[in-house]
């Protein structure tokens, strides 16, 4: 389970994200969505640690994560997506997945130098990132370096690094923003067959509302930093607080 309490971060005088306590439970996927600047992308921040709260607490499996870096955090079971500046450019698609996949298999990997267990945890590392990369459809740029990736690709590779985590907690950024029409269903494809894992916990910033409606168990909304509205998707999205704030129906028209 994870859960933030009270997590509260401020710019200067402006609280980009207000007190918000929540708990997401394995095997859900739950939806963030709210207008613009509503505070969504800094409470991943928060999160994952790439951003330090001024206030309150993230929990992971009862554990406290608030004194701990991103590094750290990760290892404990949040994915959050690479961004691409993590990578090493000029290594291939293929090569940098397989140094994920290897990073998370850290344990066995060390076992010992004999040239069999070197020869078959780098032939399971490839399999792995092989298989990671079919799922993404990257498979026919296995060989392009990631400079040369068009975006769409660049995205795709993001998803894949955080496949080759294994993180407990999913949390996918508008996974599919600027994603061209074929692209977009094949990231879509894999946040359903993850959903299918119940010991995952998903949670997708989202602005698509038929993307949320097919794929949400819940749905929070974040207004100006502050949590307002938690529930089943067809409720939250009826809700006047969403029908006005998100989805720019004004009162008198609804
Ligand atoms: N590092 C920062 N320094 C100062 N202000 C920041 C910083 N990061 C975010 N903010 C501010 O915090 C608010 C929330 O921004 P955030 O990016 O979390 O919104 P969002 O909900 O993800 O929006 P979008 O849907 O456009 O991605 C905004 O007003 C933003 O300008
Ligand atoms: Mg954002």
């Amino acid at each position: 389970m994870l859960e933030t309490r009270d997590l509260t971060i401020r710019f200067g005088g402006h609280v980009a994200v207000n007190a918000v306590s929540c708990a997401f439970a394995p095997g859900t996927l739950t939806a963030i969505v709210g207008p613009n600047g509503a505070g969504k992308t800094t409470y991943f921040n928060l999160i994952s640690g790439q951003l330090k709260a001024t206030e309150g607490t993230v929990w992971l499996d009862g554990q406290p994560l608030s004194g701990l870096p991103a590094s750290a955090r990760t290892r404990a079971g949040l994915g959050r997506a690479f961004q691409l500046t993590n990578l090493f450019p000029h290594l291939s698609v293929l090569e940098n997945v397989r140094l994920a996949v290897q990073a998370t298999r850290e344990g066995p990997h060390r076992r010992g130098l004999n040239l069999w267990s070197i020869w078959s945890d780098h032939r399971s590392l490839t399999e792995r990132a092989d298989q990671i990369l079919a799922d993404v459809a990257l498979k026919a740029k296995e060989h392009a370096t990631v400079a040369s990736l068009p975006h769409g690709d660049q995205r795709k590779l993001e998803v894949a690094l955080l496949m080759a985590l294994e993180p407990k907690v999913f949390m996918f950024d508008e996974p599919t923003a600027g994603m061209n029409a074929a692209e977009a269903p094949v990231i879509l494809d894999l946040i359903r067959a993850l959903k299918k894992d119940k010991s995952k916990t998903i949670l997708l910033v989202e602005h698509k509302m038929d993307v949320v409606r097919e794929l949400a168990d819940r749905i929070i909304v974040l207004h100006n930093g502050q949590l307002v509205a938690d529930g089943e998707p067809a409720e939250v999205i009826a809700s006047p607080v969403v029908q006005e704030a998100y989805l720019g129906v004004s009162k008198e028209a609804a």
